[in-house]
């Protein structure tokens, strides 16, 4: 793949060598299935293409200076796919069958996991979707699962740099008792219109409140929320936003430098307080917080006043990134090198 210009890439989609795929029918999964084609057949009254059976997951695999190809935290994402599969009523993956699929789809496409120097990484797509017809609303019978994979580089412009963030009163994403915990596709399709009249207005995406109170932090898009305020890591507790494995794994890294972590609601007036925020998920990595503008309240947070992220967003950010490209010690068992 000399001809990539691997250090420029963007967060989209390339086409690759090979798709893995796996169905479900007569209650058992099948064996794994190599495809080099993009594209599926489908039947019409697909229970995902009518009443959203779909779930997806997102993880990367990175190149070491070493050479070696490590995946991160891939057990994490197996199984917050099943949690998935049960919140809308799928037939759930076993655990070894993805992570089976996730190494041979990684091998399989080896050359387009991009080099040490790049910074950038493979960004790996597993999803899984009803495919039996269905007219009343009723679960699927029949699955598929896929996983593809893609060459990326930072998900926000500029990769480790400061943007800011809205609060857009009149959008919720997930309701508290909803689907908001779950990967899922109309999670995101019900986040499309204020993510696009965000980004029209120069923001790299919304910043959710609690829908039911609006008093609350959720998540920012895609990604979940972190402030930094007196050496302690302060991140909501909410039923409407997706476990992130990214924050769980920065609450861990946090610890390790003698920070504290709180796990707890934070009102949306606490924001005045952090001397630093992020976005963190596999696609943003850590994305500093340069300012949160709350449009309808006319109200500002800012965090950054010359743009450069804050030193523990950084501190974390390197830490991160070190294991995952195997230039630190891989101490809690998180990374798998590809054979
Ligand atoms: N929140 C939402 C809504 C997401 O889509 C993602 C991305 O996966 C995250 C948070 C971050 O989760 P993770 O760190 O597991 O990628
Ligand atoms: C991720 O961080 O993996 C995401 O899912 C972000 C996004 C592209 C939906």
């Amino acid at each position: 793949m000399e001809d990539l210009d691997w250090s420029n890439l963007a967060f989209g989609y390339m086409k690759t060598d090979y798709n893995i795929r796996c169905t479900f029918s007569n209650g058992a999964w099948g064996e794994l299935e190599t495809s080099t084609s993009e594209h599926l057949s489908l039947h019409m009254a697909s229970t995902c293409l009518h009443y959203g059976q779909e779930a997806f997951e997102g993880l990367k695999a990175f190149r070491g200076k070493d050479g070696k190809i490590r995946i991160f935290r891939m057990d994490e994402n197996a199984k917050r796919l099943q949690a998935s599969c049960d919140g809308i009523m799928m037939a759930k993956l076993p655990i070894e069958k993805f992570e089976e699929a996730v190494l041979k789809a990684v091998k399989l496409n080896e050359r387009f996991v991009p080099p040490y120097e790049s910074g950038a990484s493979l960004y790996i797509r597993p999803f899984l979707f009803g495919t039996s017809a269905q007219v009343g609303v009723k679960p699927a019978t029949e699955y598929l699962f896929i996983i593809f994979v893609t060459p990326v580089g930072p998900y926000f412009k500029g990769g480790f740099q400061t943007t800011p963030f809205a609060i857009m009163r009149q959008f919720d994403r997930s309701a508290p008792l909803g689907t908001g915990i779950y990967k899922v596709g109309g999670n995101y399709a019900a986040s499309l219109v204020a993510g696009q009249k965000a980004h029209d207005m120069g923001y790299s995406a919304v910043f959710y409140l609690d829908a039911k109170e609006k008093k609350y932090i959720d998540e920012c898009g895609a990604a979940n929320f972190f402030g930094i305020k007196d050496n302690t890591y302060v991140t909501p507790k909410s039923t409407s936003i997706l476990p992130s494995i990214t924050n769980k794994s920065l609450m861990l890294l946090a610890e390790d430098m003698g920070m504290k972590v709180e796990r707890r609601t934070i009102p949306v007036e606490e924001l005045s307080t952090f001397q630093e925020a992020g976005a963190c998920g596999t696609a943003a990595v850590i994305s500093p917080i340069q300012r949160i503008d709350d449009i309808d309240e006319n109200k500002s947070y800012v965090f950054s006043t010359d743009g450069k992220p804050g030193v523990i967003c950084e501190k974390l950010y390197k830490k991160l990134r070190a294991i995952q490209y195997g230039d630190e010690p891989d101490k809690h068992g998180w990374v798998t090198i590809l054979e």
